[in-house]
């Protein structure tokens, strides 16, 4: 699949998402963080406006669950169209049986790590996944400092999916930029999610090609 770059609805204008959204020129994925107050301190937004965006927009909408209870509340992403539905790892109660679900439902399964969540008790159930998602700062908030103790997972997270044979995206989030997406995919990630770093360009379409081809300079075997 190659390089792709997921924007962050997070840092554009809540009140114009629709114009925000259009203006991400050949953006790859719109990537759409819920969160509910209970798994990370912040409230965002939730199914309805997931449905209300996706009634919007043809762009395929990569939806990062940072709430408690995925099990229960993760599917209905899926129904609704979202193209990859991601839960975190420390929230789901029976993950394989919920990346089954996902996938039953027709979308992409993506599993969130925090900081602190280890990669390896995941190699096993990659077979079940589509997406894994290193986080590189503590979810919660956009505009945050990109975590580099969070390289070497990136690395191993690689080195995991290449022994099994998978094809399977590894996603990072948090403080990606200009100044960190090198290194980002030097470690083998392949979808680069980017809220402040775009939104905040005056030209958001040109951030986003920027990101690209740095990403793909980058890459290993490039
Ligand atoms: C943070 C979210 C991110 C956020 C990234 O918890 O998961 O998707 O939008 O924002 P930046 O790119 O500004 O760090
Ligand atoms: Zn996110």
């Amino acid at each position: 699949m190659g390089i792709q770059i997921a924007p962050s609805i997070l840092s554009s204008d809540f009140a114009n998402l629709e114009s925000e959204i259009a203006r991400l020129g050949d953006a790859d994925l719109v990537h759409v963080d819920v969160m509910d107050n209970h798994f990370v301190p912040n409230l965002t937004l939730g199914l309805p406006v997931v449905e209300a965006i996706l009634a919007r927009t043809d762009r395929l909408i990569d939806c990062h669950l940072m709430i408690d209870e995925p099990d229960r509340w993760a599917p209905g992403y899926a129904e609704a169209g979202a193209h990859n539905v991601t839960f975190h790892a420390e929230a789901a109660a029976a993950p394989v049986r919920l990346a089954r679900e996902l996938r039953r439902l027709g979308a992409r399964a993506g599993v969130g790590l925090r900081p602190a969540t280890p990669v390896e008790p995941w190699a096993d159930l990659l077979p079940e996944i589509d997406m894994l998602l290193v986080m590189t700062v503590e979810p919660g908030f956009g505009g945050q400092a990109f975590l580099d103790v969070c390289l070497p997972k990136i690395r191993r997270a690689r080195e995991l999916v290449s022994q099994a044979g998978l094809d399977i995206w590894i996603q990072v989030d948090g403080g990606v930029s200009a100044e960190t997406i090198e290194r980002c995919a030097g470690a083998g990630a392949d979808v680069f999610v980017a809220g402040s770093a775009v939104y905040s360009a005056e030209d958001a379409a040109a951030a986003v090609t920027e990101l690209r081809a740095l990403a793909q300079k980058a890459a290993p075997g490039h």
